[in-house]
């Protein structure tokens, strides 16, 4: 019988991440779900059962990172779609929030691969989470759509610098089932309106949509787009 491929998810513990481990647990596979608080990593992992992790720590503190992934041994997938959300106009700036998110972005996904590269192995693969508000801006998203389109970018310099390592990323329109818009319907229902075929996508496409991106070995440098066409109107 074939190894368990070992992966870990930096922000496991709700929404999209959290559904990626589940799917992954369920193919037998061994999972590492990281969370800023230790009781709701711990919760997480107990969710998924099996010998599925827990473990805490915030990409916002960056020199950190490292040190709370050294017990990890080799990753075979590292997903990170860790966010803290950030509606932040430039008329009422709050600094402390915009740096919080930049730095989780632009600094600590860079740091966790950096962290991980000694146990990512020749086939490892690494999927990033953007989003498409890098393509469509909204009032409060200056933060946002930067930092999601520095992920497009930033695909590209890890591509390159850690061949033959494969990185993509994600960049979702509004999950509409997530529990990021929950409470929120009418923001739901007009990303639906404004969508071509009046679809948006789901939490469970953003599963499939990450497993293709880990497990299809061309699949390299790729900033996919999952947004039911929304982008392009
Ligand atoms: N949902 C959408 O509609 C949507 C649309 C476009 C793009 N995206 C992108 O898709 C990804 C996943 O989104 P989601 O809606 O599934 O997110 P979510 O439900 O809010 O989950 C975010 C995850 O990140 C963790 N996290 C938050 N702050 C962190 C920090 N400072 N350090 C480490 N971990 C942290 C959270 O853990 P704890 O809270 O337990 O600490 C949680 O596990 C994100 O990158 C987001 O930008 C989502």
């Amino acid at each position: 019988m074939s190894e368990r491929k070992s992966n870990v998810i930096v922000g496991g513990s709700s929404g999209i991440g959290f559904a990626v481990a589940e799917a992954l647990a369920a193919r037998g596979e061994k999972v590492v779900l990281t969370s800023r608080d230790a009781g709701r990593a711990e919760a997480a992992a107990r969710k998924i059962g099996g010998d599925a992790i827990g473990l805490a720590f915030d990409l916002a503190e960056p020199h950190a990172i490292a040190g709370n992934l050294a017990g990890i041994g080799s990753v075979d997938h590292l997903v990170i779609p860790a966010v803290e959300r950030d509606r932040n106009s430039v008329k009422d700036y709050d600094v402390g929030r915009a740096i919080r998110l930049a730095t989780i972005k632009l600094v600590g996904y860079v740091e966790v691969v950096h962290a991980l590269l000694s146990r990512l192995t020749p086939d490892s693969s690494v999927v990033l989470f953007g989003g498409q508000a890098r393509e469509r801006p909204y009032p409060g998203s200056t933060t946002v759509t930067a930092v999601n389109g520095a992920v497009t970018t930033m695909v590209r310099t890890l591509t390159l610098e850690i061949a033959p390592i494969r990185v993509n990323a994600i960049h979702p329109g509004l999950v509409g089932d997530s529990p990021a818009w929950a409470g929120n319907a009418a923001a739901v229902d007009r990303a639906r309106l404004q969508s071509p075929g009046g679809r948006i996508p789901t939490t469970a496409d953003c599963v499939v949509a990450t497993l293709f991106l880990l497990d299809t070995a061309s699949m390299n440098g790729a900033n996919l787009v999952v947004d039911a066409g929304w982008g392009l109107v």
